[in-house]
């Protein structure tokens, strides 16, 4: 099933530093040595996304840009936020929309995030919307979550529209941890919302990537990718070591390609 597998990281608000950023997009581009079986992006922090996308564009680089946030409407009066228009003109390809933190601390509502989602569509850049549920939750009752989630996130948006949709699974209960959720329980979680989605979409929910995301760990992605469901990982501190994040794209790379 042609689903490219991914790996992404998210710097949040870490490595806010001009030289620091650009030091580790760099080394990350060099230890990943032009992967190409694998997509691979980063989402710095917004204050050095720009002179991080120059270091990328000077490079024989494959990794992708984006940013963590974006405003619901492209241009106007939204005092200090970060508009599409300037990650376009940055060349930026990934948007991430609805990350725990931003529904929790920022109070984000499913019709907000419904806005971020569309006005990224139709800049023709690439949706990368964050779900998860609170606490742990048996198989059954986490599809109804998902399907709430995903039902408000992706009102009024076309099946056809969203064939680029990546979909970042984060149970709320695994971000910020000392490890990630169980593999077992992850497996169940993406079939769930492969299944949910699939109720709302029809087959396009095939083509939808859906990446795990939560304290993954060099020790942890194996096991984590290790289904057909599970398309890849979004990496948070534990990808703050660039030879750590090399060694995820490995071991991801590894466990995809020998299931293909
Ligand atoms: P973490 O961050 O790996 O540091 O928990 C992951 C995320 O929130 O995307």
């Amino acid at each position: 099933m042609g689903r490219k597998p991914l790996v992404g990281i998210s710097l949040k608000i870490y490595q806010n530093k001009i030289a620091e950023a650009v030091n580790y997009a760099q080394s990350i581009s060099q230890l990943t040595n032009g992967e190409t079986d694998l997509e691979l992006f980063i989402l710095p922090s917004m204050g050095v996304i720009y002179p991080v996308a120059q270091a990328l564009h000077n490079r024989e680089n494959v990794i992708g840009l984006g940013a963590q946030n974006i405003a619901p409407i492209a241009n106007g009066a939204l005092t200090g936020e970060f508009s599409i228009e300037s990650l376009v003109d940055l060349q930026g390809h990934y948007v991430e929309i609805g990350h725990y933190e931003r529904r929790t601390y920022f109070h984000e509502d499913n019709e907000l995030i419904n806005q971020k989602i569309q006005l990224t569509l139709k800049n023709q850049l690439v949706p990368l919307l964050c779900i998860g549920e609170a606490q742990q939750t048996t198989g059954a009752e986490l599809k109804t979550v998902f399907k709430k989630i995903l039902a408000a996130d992706l009102a009024n948006i076309s099946p056809a529209q969203l064939a680029t949709l990546i979909i970042a699974y984060e149970p709320y209960w695994a971000i910020g941890k000392a490890a990630a959720a169980q593999a077992s329980y992850v497996a169940v979680a993406h079939t769930m919302i492969r299944e949910a989605l699939a109720e709302l979409i029809g087959p396009t929910a095939d083509n939808v990537r859906i990446i795990y995301g939560g304290s993954v760990s060099k020790d942890t992605a194996g096991s984590l990718v290790n289904n057909p469901n599970v398309d890849g990982v979004f990496v948070g501190r534990f990808g703050h070591d660039p030879q750590n994040f090399a060694e995820i794209v490995k071991i991801v790379k590894q466990v995809k390609l020998q299931a293909n």
